[in-house]
């Protein structure tokens, strides 16, 4: 089954309650986070406190992406806020401490996840495949919602799924930036399971029919 998570980027930051309370009457399992540090990605938007409180305000699944330089430095601090599933960037870190950030996010009870940005190949994750419960493919250059999808991204997307198939099949494929319910099915059909949309849900006319389709009817 496939699952969308809404990114709450595009959210209304003064009422970030009800949006997360919509989006779980609409169907959703899954919220996400997006934390920049103005340094990895040339923008800030959510830190820890935000994501205690919104912590405490919703029980469905959190889904944190830190487009953050060096994030071990903040892995322990982000779970204990309430983190579910905790994402970082290969190209953030040395493979040493990426390695070190993934033993520390299962050591603290939490899923954790890769990212490529686009410019990254598939063979980046190598190292890091059996440790890793997601994998996120970024199809914009992280650091802004409302980018256009990058379909040249999904021949990446195939070699990832193969390589998962092959050395570690339970690992999902997650994808993030400019999906919408036409790039979402480009993107199911290369083997996503996981879908990332902020402006396509945030700005849709009719959310729940929105999540519907990205969900299966
Ligand atoms: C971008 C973020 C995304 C962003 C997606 O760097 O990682 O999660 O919210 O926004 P849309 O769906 O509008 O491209
Ligand atoms: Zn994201």
């Amino acid at each position: 089954m496939t699952k969308l998570a809404p990114s709450l980027l595009s959210a209304d930051f003064a009422n970030l309650q009800r949006d997360m309370e919509q989006a779980k009457e609409n169907g959703c399992e899954w919220l996400h986070y997006d934390v920049m540090d103005g340094m990895f990605v040339p923008n800030i938007s959510m830190g820890i406190p935000v994501l205690k409180s919104i912590r405490k305000a919703t029980d469905l699944t959190l889904d944190v992406h830190l487009m953050v330089e060096r994030p071990i430095r903040y892995v322990e601090q982000f779970v204990k806020a309430g983190a579910d599933w905790l994402t970082v960037h290969v190209e953030a870190d040395t493979e040493e401490n990426t390695l070190a950030a993934l033993d520390q996010i299962h050591a603290l009870g939490c899923k954790a996840a890769v990212s490529l940005k686009p410019k990254t190949p598939a063979e980046a994750v190598k190292p890091f495949l059996k440790k890793c419960d997601m994998i996120l493919v970024m199809t914009v250059e992280p650091g802004f919602g409302g980018q256009k999808f990058m379909e040249d991204m999904m021949p990446k997307l195939r070699t990832l799924r193969k390589m998962l198939d092959a050395e570690n099949p339970g690992c999902i494929l997650e994808v993030d930036g400019g999906i919408d319910a036409n790039t979402f099915r480009v993107c199911r059909e290369n083997g996503a399971e996981v879908f990332v949309a902020g402006s396509a849900y945030f700005g849709a006319p009719d959310k729940a029919a929105f999540v519907r389709t990205l969900q299966g009817e």
